[in-house]
């Protein structure tokens, strides 16, 4: 059974919004967060926070990201998914210590009680060349990228940092509105992310078909680790999320729209107010999906602890502070065998 809430019945219990199970995500229209109505941001930015607390996945429209970028990084990632195996082992992220490369089928472990991711994976973050002082004091998840070769995919790699850096600013925006629908400085997040652990993926997930063990699925149950993620997913559809109630509810491809969750480190941030909500992904549509998510994360020193807006009396922090590197890096280190 569930019961409907009111937001100040809830707020008295101190159960927070996850108690009443959603059965849909919203489309909200990030125009104003740009605009000059200050009314209208407010609201877009309320509408935004109402969504980070009820569902923790929202899509976004009219994002600014031009459509023909979107298009061409899929084509590129069609492109680097179709090479030999034997070429994309050049560059596996076994090699890296900073989780950057090609893994193969099965090679990541999203759900660690499954068996194996059936998504093939290149994984970059933000690109620093041997001067930059974070790499040559050796900090943790910095460093370079591992590039197929230029002969072998020309342009790849310009194209793939154009989007990453689209992505990047894109997040910007959203945390904005988001620190307004905390009662924060709308530059709040920014000075937390000025070096910010960035990490795009591109996705491969072949077709499964028949009976379809949970254990070995497209991308097994889980929440993202970081503060935002911003996924652009193909036609194809395929992306589940799981509401309070243990619902698995579908999130259909919308064109147009990226979908954007929350993950572990901003549930954290904000004292749970905010939801880092379970999903996963089945591909059973007898066709190849791709998808491209950008995860967000915080500085790798940054400290990521309990609001003052997202805390009180009969509300204390539920976790201890932690930087945003350690947590990532626990993280990394469990999915990646
Ligand atoms: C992920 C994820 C969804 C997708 O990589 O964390 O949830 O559609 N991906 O690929
Ligand atoms: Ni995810």
């Amino acid at each position: 059974m569930t019961v409907a809430f009111g937001l100040k019945e809830r707020a008295a219990a101190g159960i927070g919004a996850r108690k009443v199970p959603f059965s849909s995500v919203p489309v909200i229209d990030l125009g104003p967060l740009s605009g000059t109505d200050r009314a209208a941001k407010q609201r877009t930015a309320a509408a935004i926070g109402r969504a980070c607390e009820e569902i923790g996945f929202i899509y976004i429209a009219n994002h600014g990201v031009p459509q023909d970028l979107i298009e061409h990084t899929f084509a590129e990632a069609r492109r680097f998914f179709a090479l030999p195996l034997a070429e994309k082992s050049k560059i596996p992220i076994a090699n890296s210590k900073n989780f950057r490369g090609y893994f193969p089928l099965k090679g990541e472990t999203t759900d660690v009680t499954a068996m194996g991711d059936l998504k093939e994976g290149f994984d970059l973050m933000r690109e620093l060349g041997p001067d930059d002082p974070d790499v040559r004091t050796g900090k943790p998840l910095h460093g370079p990228n591992q590039w197929p070769s230029e002969d072998v995919l020309p342009g790849f790699r310009q194209s793939i940092l154009a989007y990453y850096a689209a992505m990047e600013a894109l997040a910007q925006r959203l945390l904005r509105g988001m620190a307004l629908s905390l009662d924060l400085d709308e530059g709040f997040f920014a000075g937390k992310t000025q070096k910010a652990l960035a990490y795009l993926r591109l996705l491969h997930y072949p077709p499964q078909q028949g009976m379809i063990d949970e254990r070995e699925i497209g991308c097994g149950a889980h929440s993202d680790y970081g503060c935002l993620t911003i996924l652009a997913q193909d036609e194809v559809g395929g992306l589940q999320l799981r509401n309070s109630a243990g619902e698995w509810i579908e999130a259909p491809p919308i064109p147009g729209t990226f979908v954007i969750n929350l993950g572990d480190q901003m549930a954290r941030w904000t004292n749970e107010r905010f939801q880092a909500t379970p999903h996963r992904v089945i591909n059973r549509s007898g066709r190849e999906r791709y998808s491209i998510p950008f995860f967000f994360d915080p500085d790798f020193d940054a400290v990521i602890e309990c609001l003052p807006s997202c805390q009180g009396p009969g509300n204390p922090p539920k976790h201890a502070p932690i930087t945003g590197g350690e947590h990532l890096l626990s993280m990394l280190k469990a999915t990646f065998k």
